[in-house]
C-alpha cells in the first residue's frame, strides 16, 4: 500500500495518546499504525516537540448567519473561525433571517454554504412550514431544530419527524413570558431570573412527555443544570434514542460573569449559579452528556454593548477557542483527556458523519496542536466578525498549528490554505 500522506507523532487514538502514524489516502484515513509499520507515502510529516495530533473536531451547534445577517457572520468568516479552532465539521442552525424552515430556503443555504465554506458542514432545518416537504428536506438536512416558539406544534411535529434527528432548545416559553412580565425595566443582571432554570426543566419534562413512546432521535441542546441532565439520562436508561449536549460557557462560567461583563455575557439559556456550572462540568467529566457544543452565536460588539436589556442580542462566538480551552482544562487536570470525544467522535456519531476519530475509514481530518506555550484569549484577533467573548483574558496552553481536511492541508498558523467552497456538505442520515 502507498498513501498520499503519513503523519507521525503523538496521536489521540481510542481515548489515549500514543506514538502513531496516520496514513491518509484519497481523503480518507487508510491506516493507523505504529510509525515502524507505516506505509510509504508521497508526503511525510513528523510532528515537532510539544505537538500532538487529534481528529478534526465536530461542533454540532453553531450559527454561521449569512443571508440578511452577514454583517454578524458569514460562511467564510465563520468557517475560518472553525478551522482556527481545529473544527472540521460544523452543523448550522436554522434561525436565520429569513428563517430556514422550507425546502427552498434550505436549498438556498446549501448554495451559500457550499460556495463559501472552508470546512465541511451539515445543516439543520427549522420546524417545517409545509409537512409535505419533509421527505425532501431530510435528504439535505442533518436534522430539525425545535425552538420554544414551536412547542405548541410539538405533538404533530414529532409525529412527522419520527426517525429524524430532532434537536430541542429546552426553555419553556410560558415560564419566560410570566417572569418577563414581572419586571418592568430589566437590567442585564435580571436575565437569569427572566429565563430561570425551572423553564429548562419544565421544557425537558414537557418534551419528554410528548415524545412518549415515539421512535425518535431526540437531542436536547445546551443543558445548564444537573436536574435537566439527570432527566435526560433517566429517560435514556428507559430506552429511546435520546442524547444531550452542554456548552463550555455553562460548564466554566457562572452568572458572576454577567455582573462583570454585562451584555457580553448575555446568552440563552443564561449563565447559572456556580453549583449548576459545576454540575455541568462534572457531567462532561463523566460522559453523562453526549457532546460539547459551542453554540457559536456571533453578534456585533456594538450590539452587545447596548444599554437596553431587550436590545442586547443573546450569544457569543466560540468556535476558535473551544478546543484550546478544552485542552487547557485537560492539561490543568480538571477534565480527563477523553472529554475530547465529546467534541469529536460522539457528535459525529449523532450526526451520522464519518468523522471525529483517528480510525481507518474516517475522513482524513487531522488537527496538529502545540501544547505548552501560554497565550491569552484576545477577541480582537478573532476571524469571527464577533470580536468579543466572555472568555477574554483567559490563559490557554494549546494552539492549533495545522488542520488537514480530508487529507488536504487546510490551515497553517492561522491562515487558510484552501479556497472558499472547499468545505463539503455532509447530508443527513
Ligand atoms: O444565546 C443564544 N443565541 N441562544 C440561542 O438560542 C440563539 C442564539 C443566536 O442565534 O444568537
Ligand atoms: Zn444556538
Amino acid at each position: 500500500m502507498r498513501a498520499d500522506l503519513v503523519i507521525e507523532g503523538r496521536a489521540y487514538v481510542d481515548g489515549r495518546l500514543i506514538e502513531a502514524a496516520i496514513a491518509i489516502d484519497d481523503g480518507v484515513i487508510a491506516s493507523v499504525s505504529s510509525p515502524a509499520l507505516a506505509p510509504s507515502a508521497d508526503e511525510r510529516l513528523v510532528l515537532g516537540p510539544g505537538q500532538i495530533m487529534l481528529p478534526g473536531m465536530v461542533d454540532m451547534h453553531v450559527h454561521l448567519r449569512d443571508f440578511n445577517q452577514a454583517y454578524k457572520e458569514d460562511w467564510y468568516t465563520g468557517t475560518l473561525a472553525a478551522l482556527r479552532g481545529g473544527v472540521t465539521l460544523v452543523a448550522d442552525m436554522p434561525n436565520n433571517d429569513p428563517p430556514v424552515n422550507s425546502l427552498a430556503r434550505l436549498r438556498e443555504k446549501l448554495e451559500i454554504a457550499g460556495s463559501r465554506a472552508l470546512v465541511d458542514f451539515a445543516l439543520y432545518c427549522g420546524a417545517p412550514m409545509d409537512p409535505g416537504e419533509i421527505s425532501e428536506i431530510r435528504k439535505i438536512a442533518c436534522g430539525f431544530k425545535i425552538y420554544p416558539e414551536d412547542y405548541s406544534r410539538l405533538p404533530s411535529l414529532l409525529d412527522q419527524l419520527e426517525e429524524s434527528l430532532v434537536v430541542i432548545h429546552p426553555e419553556d416559553p410560558e415560564t419566560i413570558m410570566l417572569e418577563r412580565s414581572r419586571i418592568i425595566s430589566p437590567r442585564i443582571e435580571d436575565h437569569g431570573r427572566i429565563r430561570p432554570k425551572l423553564a429548562e426543566i419544565r421544557a425537558v419534562d414537557r418534551v419528554l412527555e410528548i415524545a412518549g413512546s415515539r421512535r425518535l432521535r431526540l437531542h436536547f441542546t445546551h443543558l445548564t443544570t444537573g436536574d435537566s441532565i439527570l432527566r435526560v439520562i433517566s429517560s435514556k436508561l428507559r430506552g429511546g434514542g435520546i442524547s444531550c449536549d452542554a456548552t463550555l460557557h455553562h460548564a466554566l462560567l457562572s452568572s458572576d460573569a454577567v455582573k462583570v461583563l454585562g451584555g457580553i455575557a448575555k446568552v440563552n439559556p443564561p449563565l447559572r449559579s456556580r453549583e449548576d456550572s459545576e454540575a455541568v462540568l462534572s457531567a462532561m467529566r463523566s460522559g453523562l452528556v453526549d457532546a460539547i457544543t459551542s453554540d457559536h452565536a456571533p453578534h456585533l460588539l456594538e450590539e452587545k454593548l447596548r444599554d437596553d436589556y431587550d436590545e442586547v442580542p443573546p450569544g457569543f462566538p466560540g468556535l476558535e477557542i473551544y478546543l484550546p480551552i478544552i485542552l487547557t482544562e485537560v492539561l490543568e487536570g480538571r477534565v480527563p483527556l477523553r472529554v475530547l470525544d465529546l467534541y469529536s467522535r460522539k457528535p459525529a456519531e449523532i450526526l451520522g458523519a464519518r468523522k471525529g476519530s483517528l480510525t481507518p475509514g474516517m475522513d482524513g481530518d487531522v488537527v496538529v496542536v502545540e501544547l505548552g506555550r501560554k497565550r491569552v484569549i484576545s477577541p480582537s484577533d478573532f476571524a469571527s466578525k464577533a470580536k468579543y467573548t466572555p472568555f477574554e483574558g483567559w490563559k490557554i496552553k494549546a494552539e492549533v498549528r495545522m488542520v488537514f481536511l480530508r487529507g488536504t492541508l487546510a490551515l497553517r498558523d492561522g491562515e487558510s490554505c484552501v479556497r472558499m467552497g472547499f468545505g463539503r456538505h455532509v447530508a443527513g442520515s
